[in-house]
C-alpha cells in the first residue's frame, strides 16, 4: 500500500516523534528505541496513517497497549502542528493510532501540485553521477529480445533518475571486441572478402549467418582455428587492415541497432567493450599487485569470498585465460574500475547500475566482489546489478516465431504496430468515425510501440515475462492502451468545453470518488522516491493503473462538465492532474501520449 505525499508525511512523523516519548518515557529510560511505526493506513476506513508503536510498548511498560494508545493520543493533543494537520486520532484495535489528513490540508496539497510543474516531485538536493548499462548488444549478432527488455527498463530507469535530477550517464557497453571478431573476419576473407573493405556490402542478416558459420568452423576445423587466433592476434595488435575489416563490421551492427533505437526513441552512448582493451593488461596486474591474482591452471583467477561450486570448491572469477587473453569478466572490471575512479581519469560515477538478464547475477556478482576487494569501490558508491527475466511466449516456452527461428526485434514492432492499426480501424467502424490515414499511422505507431514497452514495464522485472499481443493491446487491464485512453478521455473534457486551464480560487471537494482521486493523486512523489530507491518501472505502472482506475470510477460516477458551478472548478482541477499525472509517469517510462486515439 502506497503512502500519501512525502511532506505530509514528514510533517506527522515529526508531531508523532515529539509525543512518543513524553508517554512512553519509562521504556525510553529502559533503553528502548521509540519508534511510533507510521504506516500506511491498512484500510481506508481507518483513515490516511495509522501508528502502530504502542504494542511493542506493551511489554517493557507492563500496560495493557490501548492505555498506552491513550497516553500516547493525550500527548498529541498537546502538538498543535498535529492538530492542523489531522483530524482527532483515533485508537482502534488492539492499541493502533488511527490518523486522517484533515480535508483542507490535503485540498492545499493537491492546489500546491497543480501549480508545480514538478507536480510535487522534489529534485534531490546533491545530485550524483549515475551511470545506467543497459541495452548492450553484442556486435554481428541480432538484437533480441533479452536485449529489448534490457532497452525499455535501462530507459526508464534513466529516465526516472535524470528527472529526479541526476546525472545520468547512458552506456551501450556493445559486445564489440574479443574472439568472436577473428573467426568472422577469417571467415569473410574467404567467402565475402568485399565486407571488410566496403560499407554496405552485407547485411546483419548476412553477418549473423557468416557469424554462425564462422563459430562452426572454429568449433570443427583445426588450421581455421588457428587462422582466427592469429587474426585475433592481428586485431589486439593494431594491424590496420583488421581495424578497418573490424570498423566497418560494427558499423555494419551499429545501424541496425540505431534503427531499433530510434523507433524506440531511446537516447544512448556507445561505449564497447573494445573501450576498456588498452586498461585490460593492467587490470590484472592490478589485482596481482593487490595479492588477489592465483594463476590456476595457467589461468589468472581471483578466487570468490563466499561462492562455492557443486563440489565445495571455492569457485574463481577467471581474469585471464591460459592463452593469455582476457575475457568478459576483464573487461567488466576494467569497466568498474573506470566508472568509480573520480573523473578526470574516469567517471566519477556514485552510482552504477547494470541492467542485464537474471542469467548474469553470478558474474556481476563475483566482478563486484572483486572490485571490492581490490579497492575500487569508493565508500560512499554504490553498484547494482538490475536483472530481469527471460521473455516467454504465450505458451510459456522461449518466445519463437511460428517457424521456430528467434523473433527479430524489427518484425515484433512492425507486428504491434499493425495489430495496433488494425484494432484502431475496427474501432473506427463500430464507432462509424472517419479519420485521416496519418491520423491512423500516428496513432498505431504511438500505441503499438507502447504497448511493448509497457508490457514489458508494468510486470515485476525480476520474473519471467510472457509475451502476448493479445494482452498488451487490450482496451482494459494494466496495458498502455487503457492508460492512453484515460488521457484520451481528459483531452475530450477540454474539447467538449471544459476549461482544464482555469484558475480554482479554492479547490472544494465533497464526494467520496472526489477524496479517492484526491489522495491517489498525492501518492504520485511517493511511488517516484520508491522507483529511484528500488529500480522497479513495476511501481509506477501499478501506481499509473491504479490512479485511472480511481479517475474513471469519479468521472463515470460524479458529474464533471454538468456538475453545479461551485463544484466544476475544482472536479476540472481533478482531471487536470490526473492527465499531468498519466503524461508525466508514462513519459518517464518512455511512452508517449495521444490527445485523440
Ligand atoms: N553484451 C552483453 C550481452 O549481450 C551485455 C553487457 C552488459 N553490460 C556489462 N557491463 N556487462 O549479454
Amino acid at each position: 500500500m502506497l503512502r500519501l505525499a512525502q511532506t505530509l508525511e514528514a510533517q506527522l512523523r515529526a508531531a508523532m516523534e515529539r509525543a512518543f516519548p513524553a508517554a512512553a518515557a519509562e521504556a525510553q529510560a529502559a533503553g528502548r528505541a521509540l519508534d511510533p511505526q507510521l504506516a500506511p493506513a491498512s484500510k481506508p476506513e481507518f483513515g490516511d496513517f495509522q501508528a502502530n508503536g504502542a504494542l511493542p510498548l506493551a511489554k517493557p511498560l507492563g500496560l495493557p497497549p490501548r492505555q498506552i494508545a491513550a497516553a500516547i493520543v493525550a500527548e498529541l493533543a498537546a502538538e498543535p502542528a498535529l492538530a492542523e494537520l489531522c483530524l482527532e486520532p483515533v485508537i482502534a484495535g488492539p492499541g493502533f493510532i488511527n490518523l486522517t489528513v484533515r480535508p483542507e490540508r490535503l485540498a492545499a496539497e493537491l492546489a500546491a501540485r497543480l501549480a508545480d510543474p514538478r507536480l510535487g516531485v522534489p529534485s534531490v538536493a546533491d545530485p550524483g553521477r549515475v551511470i545506467v548499462d543497459f541495452s548492450s548488444p553484442n556486435i554481428a549478432k541480432e538484437m533480441h529480445v533479452g536485449h529489448l527488455r534490457s532497452t525499455i527498463i535501462g530507459d526508464a530507469l534513466a529516465r526516472v533518475l535524470e528527472f529526479r535530477g541526476h546525472r545520468v550517464l547512458r552506456l551501450n557497453h556493445v559486445g564489440d571486441w574479443g574472439t568472436q571478431f577473428g573467426m568472422l573476419i577469417t571467415h569473410l576473407k574467404q567467402v565475402a572478402p568485399e565486407a571488410l573493405e566496403t560499407a554496405d556490402a552485407v547485411d546483419l542478416g548476412d553477418l549473423v549467418a557468416f557469424y554462425r558459420q564462422a563459430k562452426q568452423r572454429f568449433d570443427t576445423d583445426e588450421p581455421f582455428q588457428a587462422a582466427s587466433r592469429e587474426e585475433v592476434v592481428r586485431l589486439q595488435g593494431g594491424n590496420p587492415l583488421s581495424l578497418k575489416a573490424w570498423g566497418l563490421l560494427c558499423d555494419q551492427s551499429r545501424r541496425e541497432f540505431q534503427a531499433i533505437y530510434d523507433r524506440l526513441a531511446i537516447q544512448i552512448n556507445e561505449r564497447g567493450e573494445s573501450f576498456y582493451n588498452p586498461e585490460l593488461q593492467a587490470v590484472v596486474d592490478d589485482l596481482s599487485a593487490a595479492g588477489l591474482l592465483v594463476v590456476d591452471a595457467g589461468a589468472g583467477c581471483v578466487f570468490l569470498e563466499g561462492v562455492s561450486g557443486k563440489d565445495g570448491q571455492p569457485l574463481p572469477l577467471i581474469v585471464q585465460k591460459s592463452d593469455g587473453g582476457f575475457n568478459y569478466a576483464t573487461t567488466d572490471l576494467a569497466a568498474i574500475r573506470y566508472r568509480l575512479a573520480p573523473q578526470p581519469a574516469g567517471d566519477g560515477a556514485q552510482r552504477v547500475i547494470y541492467v542485464t538478464d537474471a542469467g548474469q547475477a553470478s558474474h556481476f556478482a563475483g566482478v563486484f566482489q572483486v572490485a571490492r576487494r581490490a579497492g575500487w569501490i569508493p565508500a560512499q558508491a554504490s553498484v547494482e546489478h538490475v536483472p530481469f527475466g527471460l521473455v516467454q511466449g504465450d505458451d510459456g516456452k522461449k518466445l519463437k516465431t511460428r517457424s521456430g527461428d528467434t523473433v527479430r526485434l524489427k518484425d515484433l514492432l512492425d507486428e504491434a504496430v499493425e495489430r495496433a492499426g488494425a484494432d484502431l480501424r475496427r474501432r473506427l467502424v463500430e464507432e462509424d468515425r472517419l479519420e485521416a490515414e496519418s491520423f491512423m499511422a500516428q496513432v498505431a505507431t504511438t500505441v503499438g510501440i507502447a504497448a511493448v514497452k509497457y508490457a514489458d514495464l508494468s510486470t515485476n522485472r525480476i520474473t519471467n515475462y510472457q509475451f502476448s499481443f493479445d494482452r498488451m493491446l487490450a482496451l482494459s487491464g494494466n496495458t498502455a492502451p487503457y492508460l492512453l485512453y484515460a488521457v484520451v478521455r481528459i483531452a475530450g473534457i477540454a474539447r467538449k468545453g471544459g476549461d482544464l486551464e482555469g484558475d480554482v480560487a479554492s479547490l472544494r471537494f465533497g464526494e467520496p470518488q472526489e477524496w479517492a482521486l484526491v489522495r491517489e493523486l498525492l501518492k504520485l512523489d511517493v511511488v517516484i522516491a520508491e522507483v529511484e530507491q528500488e529500480l522497479l518501472p513495476n511501481r509506477l505502472c501499478g501506481y499509473l493503473f491504479e490512479l485511472c482506475q480511481v479517475f474513471n470510477r469519479f468521472y463515470d460516477q460524479v458529474p464533471v462538465l454538468k456538475a453545479p458551478p461551485e463544484a466544476r472548478g475544482s472536479r476540472l482541477a481533478l482531471c487536470r492532474l490526473t492527465a499531468a499525472t498519466l503524461k508525466l509517469g508514462l513519459g518517464l517510462l518512455g511512452i508517449p501520449t495521444l490527445e485523440r486515439m
